[in-house]
């Protein structure tokens, strides 16, 4: 069943890791796409395998730049007529450093990306969803950094739980309008942002991320992320909004560290 059949959906950050595996499943469950990214050369490689500008179009755009942000969300109004799902996926991450090392350019970099980025994705999709009145939905990817410290840097950590509070405040004003408003949520994934300063090979990446996470046994994968945002995206979350869904094997909830019962 295609669950997304006669929806337009513009995804940031969509030329690699979670983004473009959303943006081949979304494609897979009928969607026309339009894939915004700063990496061109993927992205318009991305948009020819999955047919195209006519089904799937590529736009340079760097979602810190309102103009850019604009200019993305209205080629998919006129290449396809509408917009009917927002996803604000496109995210960076900063080297990890003690707080008194970091820097202010290192601070506004990851938080410009992560939440202004998001920002402008949410306000432009809202201009477009608004007028039309068919509501609408917007996701956003936040992280297990939303929820808890300790796990990235000082940067992306306030950057995902700032996230939250856009979202809340974002599915408060644009419920009235019918426009759901959620995040996903993710743990480890192998992916360009997650291994970046490591030299470690997604089996490697795998192996210390099911070490390190609550449910042993398995890896969370790109495409495990890109399920729950159908869901999101798709008529079966029609009455969820509001929602931080945490596809996190529960690792945010649990504190093993005085664990009385031998961990095998
Ligand atoms: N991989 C993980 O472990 C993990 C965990 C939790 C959350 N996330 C979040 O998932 C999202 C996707 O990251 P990923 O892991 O797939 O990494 P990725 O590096 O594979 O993809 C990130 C994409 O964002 C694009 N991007 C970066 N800055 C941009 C900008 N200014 N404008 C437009 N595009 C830009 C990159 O070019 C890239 O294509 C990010 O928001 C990240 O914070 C990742």
């Amino acid at each position: 069943m295609q669950r997304l059949e006669g929806k337009v959906a513009l995804i940031t950050g969509g030329a690699s890791g979670i983004g473009e595996c959303t943006a081949r499943l979304f494609h897979a469950h009928g969607a026309k796409l339009v894939i915004a990214d700063i990496q061109d050369d993927l992205g318009k490689s991305i948009s020819d395998q999955l047919g195209g500008p006519s089904e799937c179009l590529y736009m340079h755009c760097d979602v810190t730049s309102e103009p850019d942000v604009e200019q993305a969300v209205d080629a998919a109004v006129s290449a396809f007529g509408t917009l009917d799902i927002m996803y604000n996926n496109a995210g960076r991450i900063d080297v990890p450093k003690p707080i008194t090392e970091t820097s202010q350019n290192d601070f506004e970099r990851v938080v410009s990306t992560n939440l202004t980025g998001a920002f402008l994705g949410t306000k432009h999709a809202a201009r477009v969803m608004v007028p039309r009145a068919r509501g609408g939905c917007i996701v956003s990817t936040a992280s297990v950094c939303a929820v808890v410290g300790g796990t990235g840097t000082h940067a992306y950590t306030a950057s995902k739980h700032a996230l939250l509070g856009l979202m809340k405040s974002a599915a408060f004003e644009l419920g009235r309008h019918g426009i759901r408003v959620n995040l996903v949520s993710p743990y480890a994934v192998a992916t360009p942002l997650a291994k970046g300063f490591g030299n470690l090979s997604d089996e490697e990446f795998d192996g210390f991320a099911m070490g390190c996470g609550n449910l042993k046994g398995v890896a969370l994968k790109a495409e495990d992320v890109a399920r729950a945002v159908l869901y999101l995206a798709s008529d079966d979350a029609k009455y969820v909004s509001g929602h931080n869904l945490l596809v996190d094997g529960g690792f945010s909830v649990v504190n093993p560290s005085l664990s009385v019962v031998e961990q095998k």
